[in-house]
C-alpha cells in the first residue's frame, strides 16, 4: 500500500513557516475586440460602456486560445519568473467559473502539460473570488507544511458563457488566465485571508439552466450588475480594510490596490472608500481587458510590475468578489 504523507514536508527550503509569491504570469489572447465592436449587438454605445464600466477594449479568445492552453502559458510564466522546475510544485489549485467540461478536473490535465507529475491538481469554483480563495488554500498548505511550492492559476474563457447579447454583461467580461507560484518564506509574504459568501445573492449571478437539461436550451450567465455593485461597496470594501488591519498594515502604506477588475467605478470608489493615497498604485487593467473573472486579478498584478507602477517588495492588497455572492482579500508581498 502506498503512504499518504500527512507530516509538514521536510524540504521547506529553509524558510521558516511562512508563505509567499515567488512569480507571476499572465496570458492575454490575441484578439483585441474594441467597444465599437459590441455596440450594435446590446443596442449600447461606446460612450455608455466607457463610462459605466471604464471598459475601452478587451481580449476574446480565439478557437485555438482554449482555457487549457491559455492556463498553461501563464503558469508556465509564472513558473519561468520564479525559477520553479514543475517537477518541483506539489499542488496545481485553478479557479475557473467557465470550465464547461464537468470532469476530469483541468487542472489535472494542465499540471500534466506542464510537466508538474508530482503535483496533486484541485480545480476550485468561487466564480471572480476563485483567484484570492485559490491562493488562501495555497498559503495555508504552503504554511502547514502539506505542500512546498503551488502553483495558483485563474483562467477564463468568459465568452463560453456569456451571451453576445445579453446588455446586461456581454460588454463587461471577456477572456484570459495569470497564475503565480506560491511557496516558503522567513518572513510573512500572504497576509491573513478575509472572506465570507452569502447565499442569499446567489440570484444575483447566475446561469439561466443547467447544463444539458431537457430543453436542449443553451445556458447563458445573467447578472444584476446594480445589485452586486451596491454589495462591492456595502459588503466587500469594509472586508478589503479588514484585510489591511488582519496584515498589520496601514492603507497609506500599500504599495498597490489590486481589486477583481469588475468595473473602474468600483475599483476607484473602493479606494477612496479605503482612504487609500497617491503613494498606493491602483490596479485599472480592466480599462483593456475588461472583466476576466478569476484571472483578473493576476493579470492586473502582472501590468503593474511590468509598467513599474509597482515593484517586488512592495505589498499589495488584492480583493477577489464575485458570484455567490463572495469574496477573499489579503495583503500580499510582491514578488
Ligand atoms: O465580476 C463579477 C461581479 N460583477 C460585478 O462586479 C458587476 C458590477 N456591476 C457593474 O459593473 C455595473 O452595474 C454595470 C456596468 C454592469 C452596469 O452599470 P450601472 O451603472 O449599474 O447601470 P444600470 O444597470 O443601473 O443601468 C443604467 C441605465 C438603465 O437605463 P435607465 O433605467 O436609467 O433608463 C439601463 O437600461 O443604463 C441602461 N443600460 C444600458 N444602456 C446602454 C443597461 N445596460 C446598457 C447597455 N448600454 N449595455
Amino acid at each position: 500500500m502506498r503512504t499518504v504523507r500527512t507530516a509538514p514536508h521536510p524540504d521547506t527550503g529553509g524558510a521558516g513557516g511562512h508563505s509567499r509569491i515567488l512569480g507571476i504570469g499572465g496570458y492575454r489572447p490575441r484578439q483585441v475586440v474594441r467597444n465599437a465592436e459590441l455596440c450594435e449587438a446590446i443596442d449600447s454605445t461606446e460612450e455608455w460602456i466607457e463610462t459605466r464600466s471604464g471598459i475601452r477594449e478587451r481580449r476574446f479568445a480565439s478557437a485555438d486560445e482554449t482555457l487549457h492552453s491559455m492556463a498553461v502559458a501563464a503558469a508556465a510564466k509564472a513558473l519561468a519568473g520564479a525559477g520553479v522546475d514543475p517537477m518541483r510544485i506539489d499542488l496545481v489549485v485553478l479557479a475557473s467559473m467557465s470550465q464547461l467540461d464537468q470532469t476530469p478536473p483541468l487542472s489535472v490535465r494542465v499540471a500534466h502539460t506542464l510537466g508538474a507529475r508530482a503535483a496533486a491538481a484541485i480545480d476550485l469554483s468561487a466564480a471572480c473570488a476563485g483567484f484570492c480563495h485559490a491562493l488562501a488554500l495555497a498559503s495555508d498548505a504552503v504554511r502547514a507544511g502539506s505542500a512546498r511550492r503551488v502553483l495558483v492559476i485563474g483562467a477564463e474563457r468568459m465568452t463560453d458563457i456569456v451571451e453576445r447579447t445579453d446588455r446586461g454583461s456581454a460588454f463587461l467580461f471577456a477572456d484570459g488566465a495569470g497564475a503565480v507560484v506560491v511557496g516558503a518564506a522567513d518572513a510573512p509574504g500572504i497576509g491573513p485571508v478575509v472572506r465570507r459568501a452569502d447565499g442569499a445573492y446567489s440570484e444575483a449571478l447566475r446561469m439561466t439552466a443547467p447544463w444539458g437539461d431537457s430543453t436542449g436550451v443553451r445556458p447563458w450567465m445573467r447578472m444584476d450588475g446594480r445589485r452586486i455593485f451596491r454589495w462591492a461597496m456595502d459588503e466587500v470594501a469594509p472586508a478589503a480594510a479588514e484585510a489591511v488591519r488582519a496584515a498589520g498594515v496601514t492603507p497609506d502604506g500599500l504599495g498597490a490596490f489590486v481589486p477583481h477588475q469588475a468595473n473602474l467605478r468600483i475599483i476607484d470608489l473602493m479606494a477612496e472608500r479605503l482612504g487609500l493615497g497617491s503613494r498606493t498604485a491602483i490596479a485599472r487593467d480592466v480599462v483593456r481587458m475588461g472583466n476576466t473573472s478569476a484571472a483578473s486579478i493576476p493579470l492586473a498584478l502582472e501590468t503593474l510590475l511590468a509598467e513599474g507602477q509597482a515593484a517586488g517588495g512592495d505589498t499589495a492588497l488584492l480583493v477577489g468578489f464575485g458570484a455567490g455572492l463572495n469574496y477573499a482579500a489579503q495583503v500580499v508581498v510582491l514578488p
